[in-house]
């Protein structure tokens, strides 16, 4: 990370630092600064507040709105709710898997599409659904994956 994108993380700290129990509301500005939690932002974070690096971790990893790796430029949300999940949410999910080789969390090595699975995208008439950022795809089928798919990698 370069030295002028580690200083918004300075920035960060400064605001933060006069407040006690700052580690939650520091890691929140860092997420939505970064859209994520870099390794070399929690470093930082561990020396400048002498807070240990496992401490800051155990909050990262508690809490599921951290994400700890780069977001892809195309956020996959596959639902796995109840409605979903009964339409064969899963299937949908292990098939975006199998197309893009990543497991929920994680973003492809060209940093295109980040995947997540999600409890209720509130459209559960049109189950089973993804989103591909905002856009919803509804009464999905496992062979219209690949399609989906495709579209975002021709218009990167
Ligand atoms: S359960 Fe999937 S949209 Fe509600």
């Amino acid at each position: 990370m370069e030295a002028a994108a580690l200083e918004k993380t300075d920035a960060i700290l400064e605001k933060w630092r006069p407040q006690k129990g700052n580690l939650i509301m520091i890691l929140h500005e860092i997420e939505d600064t970064y859209g994520y939690i870099p390794p070399e932002v929690a470093r930082k974070i561990s020396r400048d507040l002498a807070i240990p690096l496992a401490r800051i971790y155990e909050v990262l990893t508690f809490y599921h709105y951290f994400k700890l790796t780069r977001p892809g430029k195309y956020k996959i949300s596959v639902c796995l709710g109840t409605a979903c999940y009964l339409k064969g949410g899963a299937e949908i999910l292990s098939e975006v898997k199998n197309i893009l080789h990543i497991k929920e969390g994680q973003t492809t090595e060209d940093g295109l599409f980040y995947l997540e699975s999600v409890r209720c995208l509130g459209c559960c008439g049109l189950s089973p659904v993804i989103a591909v950022n905002d856009k919803i795809y509804g009464n999905l089928k496992k062979s219209d994956v690949v399609d989906i798919i495709s579209k975002y990698s021709k218009e990167a």
